[in-house]
């Protein structure tokens, strides 16, 4: 009999949801696979809402996601596993494509018997295994593009810089990232100063002795905080700590803005400039079309979970995506070897990033230069020493 799957997406949009949603669909329609959309995610399936993606004229150029998302914890669902179950057998489903991010794509662990072919997509690249000498997926799908996109913020050449050096601002821009700084290190490709994130606590005196240092020599500074990091007493940067999500997380108000207001008190004394700005380019990084490389990816992901799925699967199974030489292509990854999502939670480690300097290191600028282009040069205008200023 025809195999017939559902295909979801949950959490944050990125740019090349329908990339994959319209690949999985294609291939199912020439291997002989029905692949239905769940509308809304889980609460979708949770409500048997379904669309005929032959229907919807996707375009895989557009970012978001035809299918629509939700955030939703089957944890905190009543008969979650009973009422899924119900819901697949009522949809005669056969098994699912799940693509999300680690809260969206952790309801697996509470559906182990499913079959289930899980995608990971996240502006925040956080999901994957990141130790020494073994990294199981080498980005998530959506990174590259937002990955580009904070890079060309902040560059001279299409970003920030051009302002910060024109009127002599120091600019601090936030970066998304509740838990990982993956995003905020992609920055890197258009050359901010100083880059923060959530792995390591701010030592602010460090931060505000280089700000100034480098105010001094270069007239202008750029910094990237990520809106999850935290300072040195453990404290978020800006966070609410008593306003929770679904999934427990903090409601995060404005990183980029705390740290210029302090470094606005602290240093504008003995600068005497106005010039402290924050910029929070926020859902800008998750929005418009994919970049080639998630393009690319997405058709990988999508045409291979459609085959995975064709075969015998009785259990969830993540699709990841591997170097090769060929450039990326997908690897089975298997659910057994993990007690739960924690385990393919990946953070920024110091084989990427140097705290005490505030930068990527060497390896971690390889690591992103197998993703998108570096965004030319770093600064420009007056050279470092320029000395008739005051
Ligand atoms: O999980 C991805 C992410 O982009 C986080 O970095 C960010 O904090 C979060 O989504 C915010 O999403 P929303 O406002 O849609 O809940």
């Amino acid at each position: 009999m025809r195999k017939r799957i559902g295909i979801l997406t949950g959490g944050g949009d990125v740019a090349p949801l329908n990339a994959v949603i319209q690949s999985a669909f294609e291939q199912g329609t020439e291997s002989g696979v029905e692949v239905v959309g769940i509308v809304g995610g889980w609460q979708g399936l949770l409500d048997r809402e379904t669309v005929d993606l032959g229907r919807i004229g996707l375009d895989p150029k557009i970012g978001g996601t035809v299918l629509r998302s939700s955030r939703v914890n089957l944890a905190n669902v009543q008969d979650a596993r009973r009422k899924i179950t119900e819901s697949l057998s009522e949809l005669q489903l056969d098994g699912l494509i799940v693509i999300g991010g680690e809260d969206t794509l952790s309801n697996a662990f509470h559906l182990r018997d499913i079959p289930q072919v899980l995608i990971s997509k996240t502006i925040d690249n956080d999901v994957g295994i990141n130790e020494p000498g073994r990294l199981v997926n080498y980005f998530t799908l959506g990174y590259p593009t937002a990955a580009e996109k904070i890079a060309s913020f902040v560059s001279l050449k299409e970003g920030l810089r051009t302002t910060a050096y024109s009127h002599e601002r120091i600019i601090v821009v936030e970066s998304m990232g509740m838990h990982a700084g993956w995003l905020a290190i992609s920055s890197a490709m258009g050359h901010p100063d100083f880059i923060i994130i959530p792995e390591f606590p701010l030592e602010y005196e460090n931060l505000k002795a280089k700000v100034a240092k480098r105010f001094g020599s270069q007239r202008h500074v750029i910094i990237v905080v990520s809106e999850g990091s935290k300072w040195s007493n453990g404290r978020y940067i800006s966070a609410d700590e008593d306003e929770r999500d679904d999934f427990g997380h903090p409601k995060f108000k404005g990183a980029a803005e705390a740290l210029a207001k302090r470094l606005k008190a602290d240093l504008v004394p003995f600068f005497n400039t106005r010039n402290v700005n924050s910029v929070n380019p926020s859902y800008l990084y998750r929005s418009g079309r994919p970049n080639p490389l998630d393009l690319d990816a997405a058709e990988t992901l999508g045409r291979d979970a459609v085959t995975l799925m064709s075969k015998k699967l009785s259990e969830p199974v993540f699709l990841t995506l591997k170097e090769s030489g060929r450039g990326f292509e997908s690897e089975e990854f298997s659910l057994k070897e993990l007690r739960d999502i924690e385990g393919f939670h990946r953070f920024v480690d110091n084989r990427y990033y140097d705290p005490a300097e505030l930068r990527v290191t060497t390896d971690g600028t390889n690591y992103l230069a197998k993703l998108s282009a570096d965004l030319g040069s770093p600064v420009y205008g007056f050279s470092q020493n320029h000395k008739e200023r005051r």
